[in-house]
């Protein structure tokens, strides 16, 4: 099993050290409700607010949405996928949930490693 990092091992840490884990977290973006066996839409950015470098040597490698243990999908980025430029990713996912959503979101930077996102709970109503 890989070493997960989260947001939260880094947060007593400086603010350099925080802006670090930032741009390598990933958030889930979508609401706390969804109706059963409808589109739902559940976005994944990476960091709240600081930019990733996106070069040939330093960028993300993927980002997957997981349900519990199944694997929802995931997106693959080639190398500097989306220009070389410092960006926060955000990939989209559609849903349709029949039971209510216990999420999770993983993120892969090819120099720093693999990275967990919160829990993000939604409850399916009919
Ligand atoms: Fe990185």
């Amino acid at each position: 099993m890989p070493r997960l990092f989260t947001y939260s091992d880094f947060a007593e840490r400086s603010e350099a050290v925080r802006t670090y884990a930032d741009k390598h977290t990933p958030v889930i973006i979508c609401g706390q409700e969804a109706k059963r066996d409808k589109d739902f839409v559940v976005r994944v950015r990476i960091g709240t607010a600081a930019k990733h470098p996106n070069t040939s040597v330093h960028h993300f490698v993927y980002i997957q949405l997981w349900n519990l243990e199944s694997l929802v999908g995931e997106a693959r980025l080639d190398t500097a996928a989306l220009g070389n430029d410092p960006l926060q990713i955000e990939v989209p996912f559609t849903v349709q949930p029949a039971v209510s959503l216990r999420l999770i979101a993983l993120a892969y930077c090819n120099k720093h490693g693999l990275w967990k996102s919160e829990e993000h709970f939604v409850k399916v109503r009919d």
